[in-house]
């Protein structure tokens, strides 16, 4: 909702897995003042995600692909976490790459805690591809069994994906990065908060500008990631945490 109310005067097309959220959203928007209209999509399900895309496609040219539907490692689920957070992602980069023109720009949500996944080509692969057959098995073997794992390990495929996918879309004039944000006060950051409270207030306490970070802090990025400003940016990463992750790495 943040992001979207970043973009008003602009034809918005929201979405979410069920239609009741989308239509408590778009009640809101429109009585907010804004042209918004939207439909349910999985992002999981190939079909779904086709039919988002083509009513993306009737209402006009592709503008901005924003990104932020997932799960945390809170669902205690490592296949759920990983279709949702990964595989849906390649999903959606799939069929937008077909309407996309020049100037479109997908923003894809990682998180800072792929910047806690070294590089190592035993499961790079493996998420680079993570609908290929064995990738989810691959991955696992390094995840120790825990869903905040597979979370970390997901969102440092999401990156991988927009290198992956970079030449395509740039062939087209289009770009693709992701953004990874630090504890944010969102439902998913604030139920993560109440799971874990001591490891939450130790990051409080380690992050630089010793806060956690509103949606504001995330969409003003998402408005530079999406603007002219950003037109030379693409195939990378833009890390929103005000600064903790060095801290947090350090923690072991
Ligand atoms: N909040 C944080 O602290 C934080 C930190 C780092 C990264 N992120 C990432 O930012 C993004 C946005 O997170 P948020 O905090 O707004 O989370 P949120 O839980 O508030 O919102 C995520 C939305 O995704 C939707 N969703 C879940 N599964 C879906 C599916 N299969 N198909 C369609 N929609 C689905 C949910 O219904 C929900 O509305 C996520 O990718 C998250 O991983 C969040």
């Amino acid at each position: 909702m943040a992001c979207a109310r970043a973009f008003k005067g602009e034809e918005l097309v929201i979405t979410d897995y069920s239609q009741e959220i989308v239509d408590k959203a778009l009640d809101t928007l429109k009585k907010e003042g804004f042209n918004a209209s939207g439909i349910a999509c999985d992002i999981t399900n190939k079909k779904d995600v086709e039919n988002l895309k083509n009513y993306v496609a009737e209402r006009g040219s592709l503008g901005a692909l924003i990104h932020t539907a997932g799960v945390s490692g809170t669902v205690q689920d490592l296949k759920k976490v990983y279709t949702i957070d990964l595989v849906g992602t390649e999903i959606l980069i799939d069929a937008f790459y077909k309407i996309a023109i020049d100037d479109s720009v997908a923003v894809l949500f990682s998180s800072m805690m792929a910047h806690a996944v070294p590089a190592n080509a035993k499961y790079d692969n493996a998420l680079e591809n993570p609908s290929a057959s064995g990738s989810f098995e691959t991955v696992s073997q390094f995840v120790g069994g825990s869903s905040d794992n597979m979370y970390n390990f997901a969102k440092r495929g999401v990156q991988l994906l927009s290198i992956k996918h970079a030449d395509a879309w740039g062939a087209k004039g289009a770009r693709i990065v992701t953004i990874s944000p630090g504890v944010i006060e969102t439902p998913m950051g604030l139920k993560a908060a109440e799971e874990h409270p001591e490891r939450m207030e130790l990051i409080k306490k380690a992050t630089p500008l010793g806060r956690y970070g509103s949606p504001q802090d995330v969409v003003g990025v998402v408005k530079f990631l999406v603007s002219d400003a950003a037109r030379f940016i693409t195939a990378t990463d833009i890390l929103v945490d005000g600064g903790v992750i060095h801290n947090i790495k350090n923690m072991g």
